[in-house]
């Protein structure tokens, strides 16, 4: 969808936390906020007090993201229509993260997409379609936020990456790789900015109840229930870790034990687990 939708706000003024910028204001961006673990982030940083942007292609859904979050805490919320796999709803949002005038303080790029098939059947278009959003969204929203942050010396910005980046267990070579670089970039500009007092965190979710697969049209009926988060924890968990100055989040112990292994376990061996989760969890990416 086209990304022509100007910034529409409402909501109201009062109860403004501390650590507010100079307006009084603390602002929170939320890209793929209308869903799954973006919807999950703007819940929960509406309920602690910030101010928001919501960005996502659907304009009417934004809209009633909107509505529903001012309706529950009175926050101002605004939102920003627009597709982050072009270069013009890249630009919208950068322009927007730039505004010294009313700056952002928390950004967290959430919007992502998978692709259910096997590389040598994919397209070009396709594969770059899902790089330009999981990756080059990424890179340029990070870029567009950090100036500001680290001249103030004070921000945060959350890039949502998966378990998948820590090997390529699950099928689809190019979004483990591409969660790879989310994990990798998130932490070597995280060590970068630290000094200057701006804070970036790598979460690295497993599967977690959302759209993500449904969208992507893969089937996830023979994943155990055990294996599943819910989006509203792992929002908790990271936000937590990014508290305590962390550069990675893995929520729930089972991923933290899985991530271990990966990060520790001779090729072979996850090569191995690779194949018997393939069979048991349906083909589904995380
Ligand atoms: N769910 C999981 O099991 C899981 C596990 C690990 C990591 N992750 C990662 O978590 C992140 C969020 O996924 P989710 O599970 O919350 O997915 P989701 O429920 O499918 O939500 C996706 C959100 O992104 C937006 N979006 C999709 N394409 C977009 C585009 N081109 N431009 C702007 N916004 C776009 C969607 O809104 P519109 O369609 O209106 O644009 C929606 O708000 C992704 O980066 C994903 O890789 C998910």
């Amino acid at each position: 969808m086209a990304a022509d939708v100007p910034p529409q706000g409402s909501g109201s003024d009062a109860g403004r936390p501390s650590g507010a910028g100079r307006d009084g204001a603390r602002r929170a961006l939320v890209t793929g906020a209308t869903a799954g673990i973006g919807a999950a982030f703007a819940r929960r940083l509406a309920a602690d007090g910030y101010d928001l942007l919501l960005v996502a292609r659907d304009g009417e859904r934004l809209a009633e993201a909107a509505a529903e979050l001012i309706a529950r805490h009175g926050n101002r919320v605004d939102v920003l229509p627009a597709d982050l796999a072009t270069d013009e709803g890249c630009g919208l949002v950068e322009a927007r993260l730039a505004d010294a005038s009313a700056p952002v303080d928390m950004l967290v790029n959430s919007a992502g997409i998978s692709l259910n098939r096997s590389f040598v059947r994919s397209t070009v278009a396709d594969e770059s379609r899902l790089l330009r959003l999981n990756v080059h969204a990424v890179l340029r929203l990070t870029l567009a936020a950090l100036p500001g942050m680290t001249e103030r010396r004070h921000g945060a910005v959350i890039n949502v990456s998966s378990v998948a980046g820590f090997g390529p267990v699950m099928p689809g070579s190019t979004y483990p790789a591409s969660k790879a670089w989310v994990t990798n970039f998130s932490e070597s500009v995280a060590q970068s900015v630290r000094p200057m007092g701006v804070r970036v965190l790598a979460l690295c979710p497993g599967y977690t109840r959302t759209e993500f697969h449904d969208r992507a049209g893969i089937n996830m009926t023979k994943t155990p229930e055990w294996l599943w988060l819910r989006a509203d924890d792992v929002v908790r968990d990271a936000l937590r870790d990014l508290d305590r100055d962390r550069m990675v989040s893995v929520p729930d112990w089972k991923y933290k034990v899985a991530v271990f292994g990966l990060r520790h376990a001779p090729g072979r061996v996850w090569r191995a687990v690779a194949k018997d989760a393939r069979g048991r969890t349906g083909r589904g990416e995380l």
